[in-house]
């Protein structure tokens, strides 16, 4: 952080002004965590002054890249016409997979993704050629000739999740998470059950669009080197898979990034295909190369959050308490395996959210088809998981003549019995009951059910319906190693402070949250603490910015380092001042050894002219996690979050449009290290995800498997006019149960389950046009024209 600044009243959108007060007394006071200094690079944000990759100089001598897609989702590539795009104006050259001097590869785990096409086409968008021109304009000129340049037998494609599942076809082996208490038991107690119900549910896919595309600029350096600017969440795998591209080693490659206009998870695994073209051409032309996607490519070209279909089937008791479920989870994971394994495991384990399941059989299919490879996207899979139960719950209500709140709670996972997922894990540290009851006080559930009630008795077009829905959200990878992070302190001479760690930043604060902590640790103003970009050459083998463990991980890591360099610090006070180490006080810039007081920075040059090292490594690796991945059983989380929203819509039952009125959200961050920048992010999912569950809509061509929905004209993503008059973010004060950094918990994904509730909302209203019991056929995202036929459904039902 550059400067420090006062918390002002009210900047960020909820905050009161008393809360802002009780900051900035704790910030005087020498507070450096838990208060809400403003994220690092907001000034510049603002004044339109952070350059990302693409607003930084380029060297001289710059070429521009474009790809040329595939204009059929299958078949068999004959030939590509070079001549014919080399022949276009300004093209330099032409690439394809043949040219690469490594391997044709850039998939994160399993090798099943092409950088360029080999012989056979996938899907329609894939990348076939890489053509370079001098200027950006006269590449994606050349690159949009592609489709009279190529020679392909064409292919019918698999374009559902659906039909690829009817023939058996995935990209991974289906993965089962099973449960019993004895064996045979989900069998008996479905049998045995007082109430069984059986259904489908259809739940579309999601865009990251990040407002910055995927974009790479690749120099080539001294003696076989290349560094690379990517846009990316995970550099050290985009330095693998460009050593891999052009068979090198690890350390010919050195990849740097400063900040993302946003990642999503989209830019965890699938930087790599634009990272490697980029690197590919500027290694053979011996020239930098810059590849920036239009937006309609990168929607063309990347994959995103996958589309579930579901079958299910639930047992429960007169309570609405279940008693078995089995279901299919059937993901549309594309034309390769990408990051869809973990995704997959992830739903899996997030389908109990806070509820304790008894008897469970889950199987998930992750079918293979022939569109974009979907890949990661906020939540990792765990929302489209956790959204199933909650449909669930809501059906068993209706089907009982219940309120749905009611259902759940009898549901809850428990604190001392009742309290094992079906993973194996143990819920520690349930706070979810806590969470409903404040969240139901403060949000005057029940009064406004009734009134609601009241208005949908006298309202025949306008129906308003609610929900309650609550949160639990596992934090960590699953695969246990890649809970590991590094970071580098340096403290210079003047006392100031460069903060390197293994994570990225895209938006979400981590590189404030990371200087807060080394503010902190350190008793220095957020002035003296800089961070740097993310860089290759400075930590090694990092993890993906992903699974929320961002600050978890980067925090402790940094936290480690300053740590040391401090400990060397006060054990040189100690000698030269006197006293014991232990006894040195570092606060507000100055270091007290006694009755001695010294600037910190007159303390630092002193240490360095003693020759004190002054600059640090520090590591951290995430105790207690352990993960079977063939029984699916372990630790796979250190903790978990928690939180609950409550959502009230009106639905115009004529047109089948829907306005969120107003929403009540309680979301447990643990400690905050940054009550701001967390509320920010439970507000940015939860919008994010209400635009995923009600209007962001993918359509593919039946036929030919052309995205039609790749720009925002034809997809939507919400806007600040759908967000409701009333959003109510409060932080439930709750310290994490595990030691993490200053008990604090992730944040990033977690409340990406809290629009839920303005799906199930949604529901209700719909319900509210037939009798009673009435059960609306739902699907998700819930466009106008999926309440229309919900509505439909539902009236005709009733006569
Ligand atoms: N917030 C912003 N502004 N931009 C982003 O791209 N990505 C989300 C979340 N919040 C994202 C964001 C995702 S997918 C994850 S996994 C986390 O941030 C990653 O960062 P963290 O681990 O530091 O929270
Ligand atoms: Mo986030 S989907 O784990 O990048």
């Amino acid at each position: 952080m550059n400067q420090d600044v006062a918390l002002k009243p009210g900047f960020a959108g909820h905050i009161p002004a008393s809360w802002a007060d009780a900051d900035a007394a704790a910030l005087s006071a020498g507070a450096r965590v838990g208060v809400s200094p403003p994220h690092e690079s907001a000034h510049l944000h603002v004044a339109g002054a952070a350059p990302y990759i693409d607003d930084i100089p380029e060297a001289a001598g710059t070429l521009h890249a474009a790809l040329g897609l595939s204009p059929v989702a299958a078949g068999r590539l004959v030939n590509i016409d070079r001549e014919r795009l080399m022949a276009m104006p300004g093209v330099v050259a032409v690439f394809t997979a043949s040219d690469l001097p490594g391997v044709n590869d850039c998939g994160p785990v399993v090798h099943d993704d092409p950088i360029l096409a080999d012989g056979t086409l996938r899907y329609l968008g894939q990348p076939v050629a890489l053509i370079v021109a001098t200027e950006r304009d006269l590449a994606r000129r050349a690159a949009a000739l592609i489709k009279d340049c190529l020679i392909i037998e064409p292919a019918a494609p698999v374009l559902t999740q659906r039909a690829a599942h009817a023939r058996g076809d995935y990209v991974l082996k289906p993965a089962h998470l099973i449960r019993e208490s004895t064996e045979g038991a989900l069998e008996r107690a479905r049998v045995a059950a007082p109430h069984r119900l059986r259904g489908q549910f259809s739940l579309g896919g999601q865009e990251q669009f990040y407002l910055e595309g995927q974009i790479s600029y690749a120099i080539p350096a001294e003696n076989d080197g290349m560094r690379v600017l990517c846009s990316t969440q995970h550099p050290s795998e985009m330095q693998h898979v460009i050593a891999h591209a052009l068979g090198w080693r690890s350390h010919q490659v050195l990849v740097e990034c400063r900040r993302m206009g946003g990642g999503f998870g989209g830019k965890e695994s699938q930087s790599a295909l634009f990272a490697c073209a980029a690197a590919l051409a500027a290694h053979r032309l011996q020239r930098p190369v810059k590849l920036r996607l239009d937006r309609d490519d990168d929607f063309l070209i990347t994959g995103r959050r996958h589309g579930f279909e579901y079958d299910y089937d639930v047992a429960f008791e007169e309570t609405g308490r279940i008693l078995a479920i089995e279901a299919d989870l059937i993901a549309n994971a594309g034309h390769s395996a990408d990051l869809s394994g973990a995704v997959m495991t992830r739903a899996l384990c997030h389908l109990d959210n806070a509820y304790f399941l008894p008897e469970v059989a889950i199987h998930g299919y992750n079918a293979r088809t022939n569109t974009q490879s979907n890949t990661a996207f906020r939540g990792f899979g765990g929302p489209q998981g956790a959204l199933l139960i909650e449909i669930v719950m809501d059906r068993i209500a209706r089907a009982l003549g219940r309120d749905p709140l009611d259902v759940r709670r009898a549901n809850f996972y428990g604190t001392d019995e009742r309290n094992v997922t079906p993973y194996g894990q143990v819920v520690e540290d349930n706070v979810v009951h806590k969470i409903v009851d404040d969240l139901l006080a403060d949000s005057d559930y029940r009064k406004r059910r009734a009134a609601i009630e009241a208005f949908n008795r006298h309202s025949e077009v306008l129906k308003k319906g609610i929900a309650l829905t609550p949160v639990k959200f596992g934090i960590s990878f699953n695969v246990p190693h890649l809970n590991q992070a590094g970071a580098l302190v340096h403290v210079y001479v003047d006392g100031s402070i460069l903060v390197n760690h293994g994570g990225t930043e895209m938006g979400q604060g981590l590189n404030t949250k990371v200087a807060q902590i080394v503010a902190d640790a350190l008793g220095v103003g957020f002035a003296a603490v800089r961070c740097t970009a993310t860089d290759t050459s400075k930590v090694a083998n990092t993890s993906a910015t992903a699974a929320s463990t961002g600050a978890d991980l980067n925090g402790m890591a940094a936290q480690d380092a300053a740590l040391t360099i401090r400990a060397r610090l006060a054990g040189f006070a100690a000698q030269r001042y006197g006293g014991s180490a232990e006894n040195v006080r570092f606060a507000n810039d100055e270091v007290k050894i006694g009755t001695t007081i010294l600037p910190f920075a007159t303390l630092v040059r002193q240490a360095y002219e003693a020759r004190v090292q002054l600059w640090s490594d520090g590591f951290y690796a995430t105790p207690k996690v352990h993960w079977d991945p063939k029984t699916l059983r372990g630790r796979p989380f250190y903790y978990f979050a928690y939180g609950a929203a409550v959502s009230e819509v009106v639905v115009d039952t004529l047109t089948g449009e829907f306005s969120l009125l107003r929403a009540d959200i309680l979301h447990d961050a643990g400690r905050s290290l940054n009550p701001a920048i967390d509320i920010g992010q439970i507000e940015g999912a939860f919008i994010q995800s209400m635009g995923w569950l009600t209007m962001e809509e993918l359509v593919w061509h039946p036929q030919s498997g052309m995205l039609l929905t790749h720009a925002p004209s034809t997809y939507k993503i919400p806007t600040a006019n759908d967000c409701p008059d009333a959003l109510n973010v409060r932080l439930f004060d709750n310290p994490n149960a595990e030691p993490t950094i200053h008990r604090s918990k992730a944040v990033g994904e977690p409340p990406m389950l809290l629009a839920f509730s303005v799906l199930l909302a949604i529901r209700d209203a719909i319900a509210a046009t037939g009798g009673q019991g009435a059960d609306p056929p739902l699907r998700a995202p819930a466009t106008p024209e999926a309440i229309l036929d919900a509505v439909d459904a539902v009236r005709s039902a009733a006569t």
